[in-house]
């Protein structure tokens, strides 16, 4: 079997698997409903909030795009705090659909600056919501979001989050630190396939969410909100992923959401120091190193196409190369979700074996 170790997907426990081979079930019954309901109020203490949690089907980026459509009106200053791709995403999703997105960019590799975020909502105090991104997957780097929303709040903004890669695996008490939209996705630390978005909306965000003028259907948090309370989605969910779901979080609620954080802290140190002892140098500023994606940077004549190809054809290991302008400058190491240490030490068996063959001399 392969050793998948991109930042999602993930390997799913054979309970999980089990799920997915369920016959269909009317998504307007009674049992969808009951299923509903449990998967949302595990996902609130998951989501460590009160507020609301819905379940929408699509995938991460749907996500992103509700929290933006759901928060804003055309012409809404938005302040976009960027260390990746992935913030990158977020601010384009606001500006296509017509915000007026600053850009608040810091070096790939880096942590967001909190006070950097505070002097640019000073010098803009026009503006409506801050966009985050609490762990950068195409960098791996995890902002210091309690710091970050500290300086949101003290402006009294409204504060989206991608915690697409964090969520269920890294700390993010939503309702301590102030998320307005919090966004994740299935296909990550949740040991659930691709397929559904969850999303937490505060009351302030329904606030905001009552005068945003951006065009909304599939996304309209409204019509969720108005669904889920008869046991419902508004449109056809993607049952088999909801199933599948609803197997995992009984897993995680009986592993305990600390246990999982500090599983998540013991795979993120020993794929780092794993990495290190192969004379390998860390993309990512350590002091803010991901406990989900560890980004390595290409040094010392490694060539990342060679040594990910002969990995997955003669170690059936599978790792994920740099998105973008890293794209063969850095390759990432997944440790989210269904992981244990063994599974680390398999990828640093196998790339002790391949560095070499792929042109890497350490120290030269
Ligand atoms: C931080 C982050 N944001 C957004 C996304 C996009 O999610 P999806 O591919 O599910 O649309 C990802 C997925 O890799 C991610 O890691």
């Amino acid at each position: 079997m392969e050793n998948l170790r991109i930042p999602g997907p993930t390997p799913l426990p054979d309970e999980v698997l089990r799920a997915m081979s369920k016959q269909m079930i009317n998504h307007r019954g009674v049992e969808f409903g009951q299923i509903l309901n449990e998967v949302t109020a595990n996902l609130k203490q998951l989501f460590q909030t009160k507020g609301d949690v819905f379940l929408l089907t699509g995938s991460g980026t749907g996500g992103l795009e509700a929290a933006i459509v759901n928060s804003l009106s055309p012409g809404d200053k938005v302040l976009s705090v960027s260390i990746g791709v992935f913030g990158e995403r977020f601010a384009s999703i606001a500006q296509q659909f017509g915000a007026e997105v600053i850009p608040l960019g810091f070096e790939w590799g880096k942590a967001a600056d909190a006070d950097a975020v505070r002097q640019a909502l000073r010098a803009e105090p026009k503006v409506k919501a801050v966009l985050v991104t609490h762990n950068e997957t195409s960098t791996g780097v995890t902002n210091d979001l309690a710091s970050i929303s500290a300086v949101v709040k003290e402006f009294d903004k409204l504060l989206l989050v991608d915690a697409i890669s964090s969520l269920g695996s890294i700390n993010l008490p939503v309702d301590e630190w102030h998320c307005d939209v919090t966004v994740t996705g299935s296909q990550k630390g949740w040991m659930a396939p691709p397929g559904l978005a969850m999303v937490s909306v505060s009351e302030g965000a329904w606030r905001a969410q009552a005068n945003a003028k951006m065009p909304r259907f599939y996304w309209d948090f409204t019509r969720a909100k108005s669904y889920l309370e008869r046991g419902q989605t508004p449109w056809t969910p993607a049952i088999t992923a909801v199933y599948a779901l609803s197997v995992s979080l009984k897993m995680i609620l009986a592993e305990g959401l600390p246990n999982i954080i500090a599983r998540h802290a013991r795979l993120g140190q020993a794929a780092r120091d794993g990495v290190k002892s192969l004379g390998l140098n860390l993309f990512a500023d350590e002091s803010h190193a991901s406990n989900t994606v560890t980004a390595i940077a290409a040094s010392d004549g490694l060539d990342t196409k060679k040594m990910l190809k002969i990995l997955r054809e003669e170690h059936q290991v599978v790792l994920a190369g740099g998105q973008q302008s890293l794209d063969g400058k850095i390759f990432r190491i997944g440790h989210l979700g269904w992981i244990s240490e063994d599974d680390i030490q398999r990828v640093i068996s196998a790339l002790k074996v391949v560095l070499p063959q792929a042109g890497f001399r350490s120290g030269s």
